[in-house]
């Protein structure tokens, strides 16, 4: 008796098929990045649009791939915040239409809180709380208190960019392509993570739990392009791109692990759980690892499939049918933060 969850919320179109033990019976994820590549950042009109485009035939492939009809499903999950607003519109007009077609109830689901959820997903009653949650992707990079899987208290963020735009930023400035993330821990392979001295804004300022991107993605670009030089500077290559990379990606973990173990002092949780499109790096992965082992603490990661945005995570939304809440078709989407190629640049 599964769920159908669908996520429009950025720049994927994805759906899920999950049934109330929490199995994903499939998961089927249609990236937009070749057509927001050119812009080095999501163009809201464009990624709308390919929701659209693709919307129906990605929930008819999960429902092919689980093996069921449309008639074996018992409810509808959409994530409704926070996102861009259309294309956020096209996973909800979906998923209210299908829940109205069916007579089954719909529920929406907090694509934050969601990236934490993969953590339960993957690593089952494992995942305990209350714990330490941070969320880092392309739009978010959010440290919670979570006392349950819908129950977030903030404890701080970024007072900027996030982490991953940083990341997509950074890679602009250093030639490469988007999304960023990958790429730059592509070409941080082999590079010394100390050649360059990089800033951690605010990592050494134990009074809050903030983070801020913006100045060592400034500091990157007048390393590879000084004031005053022309403009056409050509982009780093070899053992100097490595090195460039290696040192950006170095100084963007330390900024987080700082604040990580701030929030593990300041809250005594000994569970530790990490989401988001930024958690699929393996220097952040490794690190977090580390300090979980410093400190004696469990730490939930989940598998990179679950980090970057994707429907299976749409699980969390049995903890709210479990309780009996159905939205109905009276749900509405909640926008909240823009992550668009504007502000991306
Ligand atoms: O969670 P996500 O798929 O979408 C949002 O909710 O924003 O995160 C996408 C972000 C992008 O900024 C991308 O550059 C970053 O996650 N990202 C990474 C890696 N893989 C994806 N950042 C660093 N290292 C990675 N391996
Ligand atoms: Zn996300």
């Amino acid at each position: 008796m599964p769920l159908l969850a669908i996520e429009t919320t950025c720049d994927e179109t994805a759906a899920a098929i999950i049934t109330r033990d929490r199995a994903v019976l499939s998961s089927v994820v249609a990236s937009q990045e070749l057509l927001h590549a050119r812009w080095r950042g999501v163009v809201p009109e464009v990624a709308s649009r390919a929701h659209v485009e693709r919307i129906i035939p990605v929930i008819d492939e999960a429902l092919t791939r689980a093996g069921i009809s449309r008639a074996d499903l018992v409810a509808v999950a959409v994530a409704v915040r926070p996102g861009l607003v259309g294309s956020l519109l096209v996973g909800l007009s979906a998923g209210k239409a299908i829940a109205a077609a069916l007579g089954i109830p719909i529920v929406g689901y907090d694509h934050v809180a969601a990236h934490l959820y993969a953590c339960r997903l993957a690593h089952g009653e494992r995942m305990r709380y209350p714990c330490v949650g941070l969320v880092a992707s392309g739009g978010h990079t959010t440290l919670f208190l979570v006392r349950g899987p819908t129950d977030l208290e903030r404890l701080g963020g970024t007072i900027d960019d996030a982490a991953g735009e940083a990341f997509d930023k950074a890679a602009t400035v250093l030639g490469l392509g988007y999304p960023g993330g990958p790429q730059i821990e592509a070409a941080a392979v082999g590079g010394n993570p100390r050649a360059h001295r990089l800033p951690r804004p605010l990592a050494s300022d134990h009074t809050r739990l903030d983070l801020s991107f913006s100045g060592l993605k400034t500091a990157l670009r007048y390393l590879v392009r000084p004031p005053g030089s022309p403009a056409d500077v050509p982009a780093p290559q070899g053992k100097a791109l490595a090195d460039l990379a290696a040192s950006f990606q170095q100084a963007a973990v330390d900024s987080i692990l700082a604040k990580l173990a701030l929030a593990l002092d300041r809250t005594g949780c000994r569970v530790m759980a990490i989401g988001g499109g930024v958690t699929a790096n393996t220097l952040l992965r490794e690190s977090v690892e580390r300090l979980g082992r410093d400190r004696g603490i469990d730490v939930l990661i989940p598998p990179r499939s679950l980090c970057t945005d994707n429907a299976a995570m749409g699980a969390i939304a049995w903890e709210r049918l479990e309780r009996g809440e159905n939205d109905g078709l009276e749900l509405d989407v909640v926008p909240g933060t823009d992550r668009s190629a504007a502000r991306r640049r």
